[in-house]
């Protein structure tokens, strides 16, 4: 092997050993560069006569010229390779399985206030929001229960700080409406009926199966000039064939005391077939609306006359649902959760 071709071969293993563009290069310049094996023996020619020079030139040209392409391959090798392995890097398995966001669902509870409100809202029944934190005046007081009356030791309550209570039952929504229907109507010569409902969260100290401290209700109230038990009697039956989808269904109104009606009654469903067939389910209390309450939202009990209700909305879940342990809405345990989505 002449001495050319050993340049060649050792300019070529320099490239070969480059691991790097930037180690490349300095390869390059020993052989290439102003002081390189090639730049140097091109500068020897000078020394040689005119055919000697012609002669060696060509060949140390052919040199060069084989020197710049095995580094234009490696370049490109490098080059290639840095791409393969950038494309490595961000390879997708697309055969992989999705990692999917879990699908939210709303709280059964949830879907029983949307059909409440829903098939209310049918009705003519307005929706409406109050304070969960309420005070003495609206859940006790204007309900016509003052401060010594018995039935208070009906609910157990939270009290806070303040002089504030967790409201016991959505009853204060009576008030609180009512009294801004009729703010709203001020001396306008006729007034509207008061028809609404309130749905929401209410509190009691209590906690079993069938109870929790936390609970939900549904007050409704229609105020008129004319609204009669009659009426109520078929809401309530509109109300229930309609959440239960089904005609088959009794309802049984049970004489009751509530502070804010007279008369009063507990409202009882039967189904005559199914799961639950024979045995009558308390859902509702109910009443006229007593004179005193009427007074305390600014309306002459002579003139104006309705009913209230509140309904139990976990109760018509757990019926609904066929759910037997009311704990379960509020353990928050995605398996029992996601089985109403
Ligand atoms: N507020 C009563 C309760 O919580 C239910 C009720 C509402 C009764 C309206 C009559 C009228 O038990």
């Amino acid at each position: 092997m002449n001495d050319l071709d050993s340049l060649v071969e050792a300019a070529q293993a320099a490239f070969a050993a480059a691991a790097t563009p930037a180690e490349l290069e300095n390869a390059k310049a020993r052989f290439l560069g102003k002081t390189g094996r090639v730049t140097e023996l091109l500068k020897s020619l000078a020394a040689l006569d005119a055919d000697a020079r012609r002669a060696r030139g060509a060949e140390i040209n052919a040199v060069k010229q084989r020197v710049e392409a095995s580094l234009q391959a490696r370049r490109q090798a490098l080059a290639d390779a840095e791409l393969e392995q950038q494309l490595r890097a961000q390879a997708l398995d697309v055969t992989l399985p999705g990692r999917r966001r879990g699908s939210g669902g709303l709280h059964p509870v949830s879907r029983t206030m949307e059909r409440i409100e829903a098939i209310f809202g049918s009705m003519g029944f307005d929706v409406a929001e109050g304070p969960e934190i309420e005070n003495d005046w609206f859940n006790f007081t204007a309900l016509n229960t003052p401060a010594d009356h018995p039935a208070r030791s009906m609910h157990d309550t939270f009290y806070v700080e303040g002089g504030h209570l967790l409201r016991t039952h959505t009853s204060p929504m009576q008030v609180r409406h009512a009294v801004q229907h009729v703010k709203r109507h001020a001396g306008h010569d006729t007034m509207p009926e008061i028809r609404v409902i309130a749905p929401g969260r209410t509190y009691r100290v209590d906690s079993d199966a069938t109870h929790s401290p936390m609970f939900h209700q549904c007050e409704g109230l229609w105020i008129g000039e004319n609204v009669s038990f009659k009426d109520l009697k078929a809401v309530f039956a509109d109300f229930f064939r309609h959440f239960f989808e089904t005609d088959d269904l009794a309802i049984r109104f049970r004489p009751s005391f509530f502070p804010f009606t007279e008369p009063s009654a507990e409202v009882d469903i039967a189904f005559p077939s199914g799961p639950l067939r024979g045995r009558w389910l308390e859902v509702a209390g109910s009443g006229q609306v007593h004179p005193n309450v009427v007074r305390n939202f600014g309306l002459d009990p002579e003139r104006w006359i309705g009913f209230a209700f509140g309904m139990g909305p976990d109760r018509l879940t757990m019926l609904r649902y066929g759910i037997g342990d009311l704990r379960l809405f509020y353990d928050n345990d995605l398996r029992f959760l996601s089985q109403f989505e």
